[in-house]
């Protein structure tokens, strides 16, 4: 096998201790601190040396084996990337991303085998013409995916079966064409899960939803409980719920909103694992709202307002591993969904747009190192 110059830098660098090579860390990496529950991040797909948050941009592969022992791809394992036609899997970039992570010895999370949202599915999903005998056709279409990807990927520990499927203002499910064929939107949740249970027998099956503690999600708060209590009902098998902790500054006084916001979000959180689900922090990130452009200003308010969030969330012995949806500002997913009104670029990761670390890392950091180490 013939490894080219880049692989061999890498390897050399792989050699490295970690904080040798770390850019401008000042410990031996996140992952590091995480006293046995793993830290990683989303990472992208993208041809060699593009300016993306990708592994094959070296400056992002160094933030990553600085900081990362666990990966998960951002956009590449969901139906829109793997599924070009009804007919048809694409796992090209799915697989570079495996290869990558298998190469460097860092575990992966699966994302996701069924966002049950007509917007997140395919387009010809919605269209597809499922026959006379719609429930059946629904259901062999379910199962081959997820039965296709989980074979595909035995090495992910951990998969997001279903993502948000529960609609923030009324905690109703959401349907979709596939739903409608199946019969409803819980047979399509469950079977997805009991699936996943049969093709991924050792892997944690995860719900993913992005109900947070800011005010104003009581709503999808109660809807995700709901369907969790559902799957307990029912004898679905869901192991964890994935707490997606896409943040949103209320101002600069990030210990009172935390003293505003850690009441029901506890209480929250102990109904949840009361129901005997693990916690996982799947994709975190702070939307910097309500807050000056100053970039110094808002780096000390996210990085304050994390700090108080993970030291709520790491109270929790269930809380398993922590993932970032994205290391730096730089490929934020942000800008591009929700760009700030005054123009400024968001900050929402641990290292700013040249890779360089801010506040929110070291708050990461800290809070990592004063948690209880987690059980074994
Ligand atoms: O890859 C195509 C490219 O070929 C095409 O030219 C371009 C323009 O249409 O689109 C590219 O795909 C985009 C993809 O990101 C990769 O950049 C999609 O349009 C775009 O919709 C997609 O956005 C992603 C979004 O999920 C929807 O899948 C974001 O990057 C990603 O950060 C975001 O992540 C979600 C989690 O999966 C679930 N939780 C919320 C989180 C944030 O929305």
């Amino acid at each position: 096998m013939l490894i080219d110059r880049r692989e061999l830098i890498g390897l050399a660098g792989a050699l490295l201790p970690l904080s040798a090579r770390a850019s401008g860390s000042p410990d031996a990496g996140l992952h590091g601190l995480a006293g046995g529950r793993k830290f990683g991040s989303a990472v992208a797909w993208s041809e060699a040396g593009a300016d993306r948050g990708s592994f094959a941009n070296p400056r992002y592969d160094r933030l990553l084996r600085t900081d990362c022992n666990l990966l998960v791809a951002e956009n590449e394992m969901k139906w829109q990337a793997l599924r070009p036609a009804p007919d048809r899997f694409d796992f090209a970039r799915a697989d570079a991303i495996a290869g990558w992570a298998y190469r460097h010895g860092v575990a992966m999370r699966g994302h996701t085998l069924l966002w049950h949202q007509p917007k997140w599915m395919p387009a010809w999903e919605e269209r597809f013409d499922f026959g006379t005998r719609p429930a059946s056709r629904g259901a062999a279409m379910l199962t081959q995916h997820v039965e296709t990807v989980c074979r595909r990927y035995p090495q992910i520990e951990s998969w997001d079966v279903v993502n948000e499927a529960v609609a923030p203002d009324d905690g109703s499910l959401y349907a979709t064409a596939l739903s409608r064929a199946i019969g409803s939107a819980e047979e399509t949740i469950d079977l997805a899960f009991r699936t996943a249970r049969a093709a991924a027998p050792g892997a944690q099956l995860v719900y993913n939803d992005y109900m947070s503690w800011e005010p104003r999600n009581a709503g999808h708060r109660g809807g995700v409980l709901k369907l969790l209590e559902g799957f307990r009902r029912r004898g679905v098998p869901v192991d964890a719920l994935g707490v997606q902790s896409h943040l949103v500054t209320q101002g600069a006084d990030a210990a009172g909103a935390a003293r505003t916001q850690a009441r029901d979000w506890r209480d929250f959180l102990d109904a949840v694992t009361a129901m005997d689900y693990a916690l996982v922090i799947t994709e975190l990130d702070v939307r910097d709202d309500h807050l000056p452009a100053d970039p110094a200003l808002r780096d000390r308010a996210t990085a304050d307002y994390v700090r108080a969030y993970l030291d709520v969330m790491l109270d929790y012995r269930q809380l398993g591993d922590i993932l970032v949806w994205g290391m730096c500002d730089r490929y934020s997913w942000l800008d591009g969904f929700m760009p700030r009104r005054d123009g400024a670029k968001r900050r929402p990761c641990p290292y700013d747009a040249d890779f360089q670390p801010k506040p929110m890392r070291a708050a990461i950091a800290d809070a990592l190192r004063s948690a209880a180490p987690r059980p074994a």
